[in-house]
């Protein structure tokens, strides 16, 4: 892997093969799970930031810090510690009492590693592109930090699906990955459709995208994307044919996000939602193919998919969340440790 990567950001600041290398530790790690205490990790703490919920991302990190000798500690900003600001430059006469310019070091004094999640706010489609407050933490930290989900990517979400896919697949490599847009009762960010292709397409897979129309993904991340199909053999094709994109895929990918032409208007997001309900995901999408079904949870049931389809024997959207932990720990061991991991 690079040497000059100290944090785990963006799956953009990473090579396929770095990607591979995360993956093989990973599986390693979850072969020998009753050896993990030995991985070296004793007495280092991590800091996590949330200032939005969660349930994987959280619990995952706390208990791979455990497993792995260490300690995790969580901070809920707004909740039990202080509401932050992150625009240079700002007056604080708001809600905000502390910057991320003192929060981001001192924290780094406290903590050996850093995580923060930090969802786009969804009003201002060119200010949730700059990912502005996991950028403030990175400059600000002198610790690694992590992304557990900012306003464009969730690169811990995509290492465990392309782990997933692998487990799953065997070799990836020129299988057929289908993201298909669900519909939702208000709008999502990108991140997890952002990550979900590129860790895919970093896997070499053949990438479908399906939304209705008005719902594009990001232009760069996309050709990202595009970029590493095409570099695996394959291509990445955008459609609005659902049905027919799903019933050929080896992989049925469902993730709600908000419209990109409605961005900042949350009531003709929902009238959208409405107009597409029949894109729920249930099981005339796999026709007589034996395609995985994966989502990132949580899952509104029988919104987003089907209870037929989550329950069926393609679901593998627990596996999916278990190897959250196993990937994770490979990137806190790469970003923590000086000395190789294990064999
Ligand atoms: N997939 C995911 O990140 O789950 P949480 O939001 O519960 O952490």
């Amino acid at each position: 892997m690079t040497a000059a990567i100290r944090h785990f950001l963006s799956f953009l600041d990473y090579t396929s093969a770095d990607l591979t290398e995360l993956i093989d530790l990973a599986r390693r790690l979850k072969a020998n799970r009753a050896d993990l205490h030995r991985e070296g990790l004793h007495g280092k703490v991590m800091g996590m930031v949330f200032f939005n919920p969660s349930l994987r991302t959280r619990t995952s990190f706390e208990s791979l810090m455990a497993k792995l000798g260490g300690h995790a500690i969580c901070l809920s900003v707004g909740g039990d510690t202080w509401s932050l600001e992150h625009r240079d430059g700002a007056v604080m006469d708001g809600a905000a009492a502390e910057h991320v310019r003192e929060a981001a070091p001192v924290l780094s004094r406290y903590c050996d590693l850093l995580g923060v999640r930090t969802f786009a706010g969804l009003k201002d489609a060119t200010e949730d592109a700059q990912d502005a407050v996991i950028r403030s933490f990175a400059r600000h930290s002198t610790v690694p930090l992590i992304n557990m989900e900012s306003t464009m990517e969730h690169p811990c979400q995509g290492l465990a699906d392309r782990m997933t896919l692998e487990e799953k697949l065997g070799n990836a490599r020129g299988r057929r990955f289908v993201l298909t847009w669900a519909p939702h009762v208000k709008g999502l960010p990108m991140a997890v459709p952002h990550s979900a292709i590129l860790a895919a397409a970093s896997a070499g897979m053949s990438v479908t995208v399906v939304h209705p129309p008005g719902y594009e993904l990001n232009a760069d991340i996309v050709s990202k994307a595009q970029s590493w199909c095409a570099a695996a053999g394959g291509e990445l094709e955008i459609s609005d044919q659902q049905i027919n994109a799903c019933q050929s895929a080896d992989v049925i990918y469902v993730k709600s996000w908000g419209s990109s032409a409605l961005y900042g208007q949350p009531q003709e997001q929902t009238k959208s939602f409405a107009r597409h309900k029949d894109w729920r995901v249930d099981m005339t999408h796999f026709g007589d193919k034996d395609a995985l079904l994966m989502h990132c949870l949580p899952v509104r049931r029988n919104v987003v998919i089907a209870d037929a389809a989550l329950d069926s024997r393609h679901s593998v959207v627990v596996d999916q969340a278990e190897n959250r932990l196993w990937a994770q720990a490979a990137v806190v061991l790469r970003l923590c440790c000086t000395t190789e991991p294990r064999p």
